[in-house]
């Protein structure tokens, strides 16, 4: 809709698959969820500039996504058809192998038949912080995507490269945002795809400016184990009275950017795409660092919450740094809204409207990353 509204014919190329996860999990998004149809009415009834609907698998439909491709002749297509929760990835060998096929073969289906269709299109991918891993960085700022090391010879001299930073995935989710990085890689080099690969942080936040122009155009609010993500779900069991879900010590510290910003990012990344011949353009998008029992003591002393602390589902460092290089957007302009920008009550406002549709039963993270974690969970008291 941000797009739209900037002036670009936009046409969404989706599979439904989000929405048929949530039925199989049996739980809905907080938000009512209009079905797409709905959606693309209201945008339309509110004055938006009108948006086209594929309903098409990147992963498994290979020949009517190059033949949409080759008639629709893309300046862009901005790739955001993942499975995108850590969670979900690690719950049974299933979601594992679903995650990998899905995510992997979309991004190289989308590589491949760009090659195919001899068009330059500029891909916009929405990767994930996590591929730098959340691990000890020992106090090095993060770059974004790109690092320069000296490499030792054998006659004792040394030569400097900028490499890809090295990976350092955490679930089986965040590996394949890896892989796309390395396919993104090797399809700039090979056939000179021009490619922006967003490093995003865990987004917060429920509305942009036009998703509150309509109910129907209400984005989705995930608080569920497996979906939600850690401020949003904090941030509704704030708003129904439920102790705030720290996993571990609450010392794991991960980058966050809102919903708004995010959008803005995009349009940014849009706006300025590589030239020819350029390498992929990494940016880290992300506006601030926290550590998790930070985030909880904040919203706590918004709301008066109360904090349990549990057994962690994830195999993880008990804490780590996070110092991150976001100069790219910074620069291109992008204005940052931060936690202290009021907007976190604005999320409990949300949560506590729609309150009576939440299953209070889905809210604990169950999905363990190996027995271990998963033996801790069923010793939760
Ligand atoms: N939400 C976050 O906090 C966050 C953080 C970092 C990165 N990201 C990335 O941003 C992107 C968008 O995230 P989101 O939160 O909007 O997720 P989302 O699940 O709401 O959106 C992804 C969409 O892709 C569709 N999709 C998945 N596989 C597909 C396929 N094979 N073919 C066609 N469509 C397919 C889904 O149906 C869904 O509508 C994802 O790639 C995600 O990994 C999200």
């Amino acid at each position: 809709m941000n797009l739209a509204d900037a002036g670009h014919d936009v046409m969404i190329v989706d599979n439904l698959s989000r929405r048929k996860i949530d039925i199989d999990l049996g739980v809905e998004s907080l938000t009512p969820i209009a079905t797409i149809g709905d959606r693309l009415k209201a945008w339309e009834q509110v004055g938006g500039k009108r948006i086209e609907f594929v309903l098409l698998d990147i992963a498994k439909e290979y020949d009517r996504l190059l033949a949409l491709l080759r008639s629709e002749k893309p300046d862009a297509v901005v790739h955001f058809a993942e499975q995108r929760a850590a969670p979900y990835s690690m719950k049974s060998s299933a979601t594992k192998r679903y995650t990998v096929d899905n995510n992997v073969n979309g991004t190289h289906n989308l590589l491949a038949a760009i090659v195919e269709s001899g068009l330059d299109i500029h891909i916009v991918h929405l990767g994930t912080m996590g591929v730098y891993g959340y691990g000890s960085h020992r106090g090095a700022t993060i770059p974004e995507g790109y690092l320069t090391v000296e490499v030792p010879q054998a006659d004792g001299s040394r030569f400097t490269e900028r490499i890809l930073h090295p990976t350092d995935p955490g679930s089986v989710y965040h590996m394949t945002k890896t892989l796309d990085q390395l396919l993104f890689f090797y399809y700039n080099k090979n056939d000179s795809i021009r490619i922006t690969d967003l490093h995003q942080g865990i987004v917060w936040g429920t509305n942009t400016r036009l998703t509150e122009k309509d109910p129907r155009l209400t984005n989705r609010f995930d608080y569920d184990g497996d979906y939600g993500t850690v401020l949003n779900r904090f941030l509704m069991q704030a708003a129904i009275g439920y102790p705030l879900t720290v996993h571990g010590t609450g010392g794991q510290t991960r980058a966050f950017i809102h919903i708004r910003d995010s959008v803005r990012c995009v349009q940014l990344a849009l706006d300025n795409p590589p030239t020819s011949g350029e390498k992929v353009k990494i940016f880290n998008q992300m506006t601030e660092s926290h550590r998790v029992a930070d985030l909880a003591e904040k919203v706590a002393a918004l709301t008066g919450a109360e904090t349990n602390y549990q057994a962690n589902p994830r195999k993880e460092a008990i804490d780590n740094d996070l110092i991150v290089d976001n100069r790219c957007f910074l620069e291109l302009g992008l204005k940052p809204t931060t936690l202290d920008d009021g907007l976190l009550s604005e999320v409990v406002d949300v949560a506590r409207r729609w309150a009576d549709r939440c299953d209070r039963s889905r809210i604990p993270c169950l999905s363990a990353w190996t027995t271990r974690q998963a033996e801790a969970i069923a010793a939760r008291p």
